[in-house]
């Protein structure tokens, strides 16, 4: 069962997130973190950055890696991921660079990096917790609905929605990348703890079949309802189709 915290806005909603990132790394101060991108997190860091800043936390010993990663795109682009977690994130509190881990956009052998990808994450000794944000098609990280649910990092078609919904972070939807490097569903459930983080009207139908749809590869969320420890944050209005 995931467990839902319903936040009255996304400010509470970071907080909230924020909150459980920050207990975490106080009793675990060499902490692996799953970190995700797009703009349901980007709250949430904020508070992390200014716990770090008030002396509440630090960063020194954590290690992160992140879900995903468009493809090909270059790691200096304004719109990688490795961009937005330099920029979110990484840039303002104590993190050594060489503990954060992005997938590389322009890796040449793509299947070989995903596979030193996915034994990264283990070597890390998995994730302590996963931050996932959802897409308005129930994906998770790059994982599109599909009856067929990868389990391991991998390279990904987007579908035409996901072109379309990040294409407002781009000149024109024919600069979106139509492909991405992901963690499978089975890294993404390797995590000793999962947080979700939606909000927003958009999100509504997602995270009604997220919580109380079939579990099935074509609501790639749903998967986390057979998680040990999943919990969805969300504001009313992700909320609301959920009464
Ligand atoms: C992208 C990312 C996902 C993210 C989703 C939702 O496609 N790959 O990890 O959760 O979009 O983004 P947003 O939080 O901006 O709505």
């Amino acid at each position: 069962m995931i467990k839902t915290i319903v936040c009255k806005d996304y400010d509470e909603m970071s907080k909230k997130a924020a909150q459980i990132v920050k207990e975490l790394i106080i009793n675990k101060e060499d902490s692996v973190l799953g970190l995700a991108t797009g703009s349901s997190p980007v709250g949430m860091y904020k508070c992390l950055i200014e716990d770090y800043k008030a002396g509440v936390i630090s960063f020194k010993n954590i290690k992160t890696i992140n879900l995903d990663e468009y493809y090909p795109i270059d790691p200096t682009h304004n719109q990688s991921y490795r961009y937005f977690m330099n920029e979110n994130l990484f840039d303002h509190v104590d993190i050594c660079k060489s503990n954060t881990y992005v997938p590389d956009g322009l890796a040449k052998d793509v299947d070989k990096f995903c596979d030193e990808y996915e034994a990264l994450y283990d070597k890390l000794g998995g994730a302590d917790i996963q931050i996932l944000g959802i897409g308005r098609n129930g994906h998770i990280g790059f994982n599109e609905p599909s009856n067929e649910l990868i389990d391991k990092t991998h390279l990904t078609d987007l579908k035409e929605d996901t072109i379309k919904a990040n294409a407002r972070f781009f000149d024109s939807i024919n600069d979106v990348p139509t492909k991405a490097i992901t963690m499978g569903i089975g890294t993404i459930m390797k995590a000793k703890k999962i947080i979700v983080v939606a909000n927003g009207e958009n999100k509504a139908d997602a995270v009604y079949n997220m919580l109380k749809g079939q579990v099935t590869g074509m609501c790639p969320a749903s998967m986390l309802q057979k998680h040990q420890d999943a919990t969805l944050i969300c504001d009313e209005l992700a909320y609301s189709k959920c009464k």
